[in-house]
């Protein structure tokens, strides 16, 4: 087998750095298929409770990284052609993962909020929809080719994008079902010795090539157990500091248990979020207008350099649900999600968190009553009072019977 020249860190002027890097690394695409995977979408169709359908209809959304003419679709193809990335290999993975690969292969303590059903979607038998990309890390490296491919040359390149499924918050920037974009770059140390500036700088070559040169950003700390040490970027939009992705050096324990030596390699690994990126390059101001059908926005999105005009806001409606319930009754992050089952996506807006207390006299021991607001607005039309009533009515009593709550009049 060919060894991989080995250049001091001293001699690596940019122009050899080019030369190794880029040469030896043409980009391939490798797509990873899972039998299990099929066995259980087939499990999942026999299935006939709520949470089988919701799955269901999660995997069935249009992947819009693979939709031409999204703005997810623009972005991910601007990025594929980076300097930097545009020899990275491509690899797409399954979408129903063992969530032994995704959380312990990636360091994640057995305690971590991430594993447990109120943030992840479990199918069956430790299978969860994944809940992001990174997990491609495993599945790219126990490539054979790629594995010899690290031994020829010494450092590898990667991106995988799509579809990632994680309860959470409903408001205009968040949504369960989102887009990310990640990368992963491993290199010998011998040949470069990574530092947190070279990632920066590639983070900095994405944001500008989307936002330009002016672009006001900010790296800080964060923390991911996967990557150490880990950084987030912020950037500069409309006078607020919006998060745009999540970075670090990969972990030498995940390195390990990735089956390579961390005392040999290294690298840099990031993981954008694609619907952000896209809304905030567009300025477009609610995450539902980028799976909208409606034609007066569509016809806008098709090109990523415009700015989004809005077509004309239809009014709020707000309404508050007030209840008691047993503590060990309620998971907020679950009951977003029935509020996105009970009422539906594309009538809510905004769920915010108004209050939440205790009063053992009032309620009992270990009950506690909430306040919550869920704001209503359809993008396509004006929703009239008596139809908000009765989606509000109807998610009283569903709250009312799954939580045991007492609604609060
Ligand atoms: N997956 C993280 C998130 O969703 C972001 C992330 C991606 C962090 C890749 C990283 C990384 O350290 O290497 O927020």
């Amino acid at each position: 087998m060919k060894k991989a020249p080995s250049v001091g860190l001293s001699s690596l002027s940019k122009k050899t750095y080019t030369y190794i890097n880029m040469n030896p690394l043409q980009r391939k695409e490798y797509t990873i298929t899972s039998e299990k995977e099929k066995l259980l979408l087939d499990t999942l169709q026999k299935r006939t409770d709520t949470e089988a359908k919701r799955l269901l209809s999660y995997l069935a959304l249009p992947d819009l990284t693979r939709t031409p003419h999204s703005p997810l679709y623009a972005v991910v193809q601007r990025l594929l052609s980076l300097p930097t990335l545009k020899d990275f290999d491509l690899i797409t993975i399954p979408e129903i993962i063992p969530s032994s690969e995704v959380f312990d292969l990636f360091n994640f303590p057995k305690d971590h909020p991430a594993r447990t059903s109120s943030d992840s979607y479990y199918v069956e038998g430790g299978y969860i929809l994944r809940p992001h990309p990174s997990v491609m890390w495993k599945y790219y490296l126990d490539l054979p080719e790629v594995q010899q491919k690290l031994e020829e040359n010494g450092r590898l390149g990667v991106m995988c994008y799509g579809k990632v499924y994680r309860r959470d918050e409903i408001d205009w920037q968040h949504s369960n079902v989102l887009h990310q974009i990640d990368g992963l770059y491993i290199v010998r140390k011998d040949i470069q010795n990574v530092v947190q500036q070279d990632l920066e700088a590639v983070l900095l070559e994405v944001a500008e090539s989307l936002f330009g040169k002016n672009l006001k950003s900010r790296f800080s700390v964060d923390h991911f157990p996967y990557t150490d040490p880990s950084i987030e970027m912020v950037i500069s939009w409309r006078d607020q500091w919006v998060e745009i992705l999540g970075s670090g050096i990969p972990h030498p324990q995940v390195i390990k248990n990735l089956g390579l030596d961390p005392e040999v390699y290294t690298g840099w690994a990031f993981g954008f979020g694609a619907d952000r990126l896209a809304m905030l390059k567009m300025q477009i101001p609610d995450i539902r207008l980028l799976r909208s059908t409606d034609e007066r926005v569509t016809r806008q999105l098709t090109n990523i350099d415009n700015v989004y005009e809005p077509v004309s806001k239809y009014p709020p409606v707000v309404r508050d649900i007030s209840f008691v319930v047993t503590d060990s009754e309620l998971n907020i992050n679950q009951y977003y999600e029935m509020i996105r089952e009970v009422v539906g996506d594309e009538y809510v807006e905004e769920v915010k968190f108004l209050d939440e207390y205790r009063n053992a006299e009032r309620w009992g021991e270990g009950r506690t009553s909430y306040t919550i607001r869920i704001v209503y607005r359809n993008l396509e039309r004006t929703l009239t009072n008596e139809e908000v009533d009765a989606l509000h009515s109807k998610l009283m009593t569903e709250t009312e019977q799954r939580y045991k709550a007492a609604i609060r009049k």
